[in-house]
């Protein structure tokens, strides 16, 4: 399973990159102001900037909700860096839009997803990665973990490539289940990954160890 991890933090992108367990990195507008980053200018450096660190696929959000804009923005994303991968929404226009640009190799990222007729239609469409959110559907009492399994059932039916990509992760069993049920790859904050370290047994075997050691 991949890991990417879902932050426009360029400290946290390192550190992530620097522990080698990073396969990517996935942003979204809310992300990137949070890191305060405005402006067309300054949000496209910014990608660079994350591609400069992660020399692997780095999903960047297009704003338009209409076709020509998904098209034009897309576009424009992809040329800063091979890295890119183009996210688009889940609207009828950015189902059309995942096709342009799978019918020209342009890697795309359909995002807000929540249900399994959406799945279907990503991955007809040919979205290279399918984001479903746990989260967000777990946070309103559905459950979230259900969706990755079925879009799994599906996709596996009918051999689709499009990737599994879970999203809006919030905890480490979120990972341990998409890893059973065989999502491609989790997208998680920085502190879900470390989360993934602790064990009560490790810190006092090690404890103990160390102090065996030093008698
Ligand atoms: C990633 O692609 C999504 O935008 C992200 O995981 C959403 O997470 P959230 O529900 O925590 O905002």
């Amino acid at each position: 399973m991949l890991f990417f991890i879902d932050t426009a933090n360029l400290a946290q992108i390192k550190e992530a990159h620097d522990m080698g367990v990073l396969d990517g990195v996935t942003t979204n507008p809310s992300l990137m102001a949070k890191e305060g980053i405005k402006g067309k200018d300054n949000v496209l450096k910014h990608y660079v900037d994350i591609c400069n660190i992660v020399n692997a696929d780095v999903s960047a959000e297009v704003i338009a909700t209409d076709y020509e804009g998904i098209v034009r923005e897309g576009e424009e994303l992809a040329e800063l860096h091979t890295n890119i991968v183009v996210k688009v929404p889940m609207i009828k226009d950015g189902v059309k839009a995942l096709k342009y640009f799978s019918e020209r190799g342009i890697r795309t990222n359909c995002t807000l997803v929540f249900s399994a007729g959406q799945a279907l239609l990503a991955a007809k469409a040919g979205a290279t990665y399918v984001s479903p959110f746990l989260g967000r559907l777990d946070d309103i009492s559905s459950d979230g973990m259900q969706l990755i399994r079925d879009i799994r059932l599906i996709y596996d039916n009918y051999a689709y490539e499009t990737l599994i990509l879970a999203a809006s992760i919030r905890h480490p069993m979120h990972i341990i289940d998409c890893a059973k049920i065989g999502a491609d790859v989790v997208t998680t904050p920085l502190n879900v990954i470390t989360d993934l370290l602790k064990h009560p047994l490790t810190d006092i075997g090690l404890a103990k160890f160390l102090a065996d050691h030093n008698k």
